[in-house]
C-alpha cells in the first residue's frame, strides 16, 4: 500500500458507528492580534467581568494587560483573581465563587491554559450550586452556569471549545473530570503569538497530552467511520512535524499556530463521533496528578506508551497496524508495524524531552493500588477499546516504574 493511501478498515472486529450530534458553540478567533474582538464579544454575554489568570505569566508577557485595556476601552467593569495553580485545587474554585457572588460577576474571562480555563468552569456553575466537588464526584447533571470566554495561552488541553473541566480535591487526593455543553465557552481567542513565551517543557507537556487525546479517540472499536480517523491522522501527523520545531524554536509563528489549533480539533468532539472512544490513559494519569501534583502532559507521556503496548494483541492488532501506516508511514508485517508503532510514538515523545518511567518523576511503587482501587472505585473498569480491571491497571503502572 502506498504511503499516503490510508489503510483501509475492514469491518472484521469491532463496532458500527453510531449516530451524533454535535453542538460546536463556541466562536473561535484564531489568529494575529484577535484580541481586538474582546469587547465587543463580552458585552454579547456580561456586564461585569471576572479576569482570573494562574501564578503569573500572563501578567510577565503582557497578555493581562493587552487584555484589561480592550475592556477598559469598551468600558466594561472588570475585576481580577489571579493565582490559579496548574491542576487547579477546590479551594481556589471556592474562593473564586465568593468574589464572584461578592463582586456581582457575571461573566468569567479566562486567561491562561487548562488550568485557567478548567477553574473558570467550576466556578461559572458553583455559584448556582450548594456543593460543587459533589457534582464532580456524581458526574451531575449542570443545570446553570454563566458564560465564559477564553483567551487562550498555552497549546494542550481543548478546554478552550469543551465542555470539560477537571479540578483536584486537594485533602481528599482526588482529581476529577465533569462535562457538561453548558460549560462550552462561548468564545475563545487563539491568538498563536501568546504561546511564544510557553518554556520548552511546557510545550512538550502541551504536545503529550494533545497527541494523547487523539490516541484516546484513534484507538477505538469503531472500525468503520473514516472521517474522524483521518481527520485524527492529520493532527498526529501535525504534531509530528510541527511539535520539534515549536520545542527548538519557540517563537515560530507557523509552528505554534499548528500547535495551538491541533490543541483545540483534538478535544472539541470532532474526532470523536460516531466513535466508541477508549480514555483509560487518562484515568490512570489523573491519579498520578492528583498522588504527586505531576504536569498532566508529563504523566501522559510515560503512562501512554505503556497502555500502547499492554493493549496490543490479535483482535487489536488491525488498528495498530492502521496507525503504524497511516501516521507514522510504516510497511511489512503487521505484527512488527503494530510494535514499530509503539516504539516511533516513544522515540517521538523522547525527542521533545520528555520522562518515559515513573522513577524520573520521582514515583515509587507506594501508591500504586491505592491509584487502581481508586479508579475502580469510581467506575469498575476504564476503557472501551480494550477493557482494563484493577489488575490490568496495577501491571500499566507497573510497567511505568
Ligand atoms: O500559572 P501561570 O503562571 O500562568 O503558568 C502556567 C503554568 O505554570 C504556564 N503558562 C501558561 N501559559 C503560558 C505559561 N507560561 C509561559 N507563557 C505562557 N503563555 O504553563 C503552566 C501550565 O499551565 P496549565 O494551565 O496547568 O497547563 P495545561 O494547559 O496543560 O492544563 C493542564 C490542566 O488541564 C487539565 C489537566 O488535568 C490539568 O489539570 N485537563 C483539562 C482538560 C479539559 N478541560 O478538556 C482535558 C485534559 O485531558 C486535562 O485533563
Ligand atoms: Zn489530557
Amino acid at each position: 500500500m502506498h504511503c499516503d493511501e490510508p489503510k483501509d478498515v475492514e469491518s472484521t472486529r469491532g463496532d458500527r458507528m453510531d449516530n451524533f450530534i454535535l453542538n460546536l458553540t463556541t466562536t473561535i478567533y484564531f489568529g494575529k492580534n484577535q484580541i481586538e474582538h474582546l469587547g465587543p464579544a463580552v458585552t454579547l454575554y456580561g456586564s461585569k467581568v471576572l479576569v482570573l489568570t494562574g501564578k503569573g505569566s500572563a501578567k510577565k508577557y503582557g497578555i493581562f494587560d493587552e487584555v484589561t485595556s480592550q475592556l477598559d476601552e469598551r468600558h466594561i467593569p472588570w475585576v481580577e483573581y489571579s493565582g490559579i495553580t496548574p491542576n487547579p485545587r477546590l479551594k481556589e474554585i471556592l474562593k473564586g465563587i465568593e468574589i464572584i457572588k461578592a463582586e456581582g460577576v457575571d461573566f468569567i474571562l479566562a486567561v491562561g491554559g487548562g488550568s485557567v480555563i478548567d477553574a473558570a468552569k467550576a466556578m461559572a456553575f458553583g455559584g448556582y450550586v450548594d456543593d460543587v466537588w459533589e457534582y464532580y464526584l456524581k458526574g451531575a447533571d449542570i443545570q446553570e452556569a454563566l458564560p465564559i470566554g477564553v483567551i487562550l495561552t498555552l497549546s494542550a488541553t481543548g478546554s478552550e471549545m469543551n465542555g470539560n473541566s477537571v479540578i483536584t480535591n486537594e485533602r481528599l487526593k482526588q482529581k476529577i473530570p465533569i462535562h457538561s455543553p453548558r460549560l462550552k465557552p462561548a468564545f475563545a481567542i487563539l491568538d498563536p503569538q501568546y504561546t511564544v513565551s510557553v518554556p520548552r517543557d511546557q510545550t512538550a507537556y502541551g504536545i503529550a497530552d494533545i497527541f494523547s487525546h487523539i490516541l484516546e479517540q484513534y484507538f477505538s472499536p469503531t472500525s468503520d467511520f473514516w472521517v474522524p480517523d483521518r481527520i485524527a491522522e492529520g493532527l498526529m501527523k501535525t504534531l509530528i512535524y510541527w511539535g520539534p520545531v515549536a520545542y527548538e524554536n519557540p517563537k515560530n509563528y507557523e509552528a505554534r499556530a499548528n500547535l495551538m489549533w491541533a490543541s483545540t480539533m483534538a478535544l472539541n468532539e470532532i474526532i470523536a463521533t460516531g466513535k466508541t472512544t477508549d480514555w483509560a490513559s487518562h484515568h490512570l494519569e489523573h491519579e498520578l496528578s492528583a498522588y504527586y501534583d505531576i504536569p498532566h502532559g508529563q504523566g501522559l507521556a510515560i503512562l501512554h506508551p505503556y497502555w500502547l503496548e499492554y493493549v496490543l494483541d490479535e483482535p487489536t492488532l488491525h488498528r495498530f497496524t492502521m496507525y503504524g501506516e497511516n501516521v507514522w508511514g510504516l510497511h511489512g508485517d503487521p505484527g512488527k508495524v503494530a510494535k514499530a508503532s509503539i516504539r516511533e510514538t516513544r522515540k517521538f515523545f523522547d525527542s521533545l524531552g520528555l520522562p518515559s518511567t515513573f522513577s524520573s518523576v520521582g514515583i515509587s511503587d507506594e501508591y500504586l493500588e491505592e491509584m487502581a482501587d481508586n479508579i475502580v472505585k469510581r467506575s469498575k473498569t476504564i476503557g472501551r477499546f480494550k477493557v482494563l480491571h484493577k489488575e490490568d491497571i496495577v501491571k500499566i503502572y507497573e510497567m511505568a516504574l
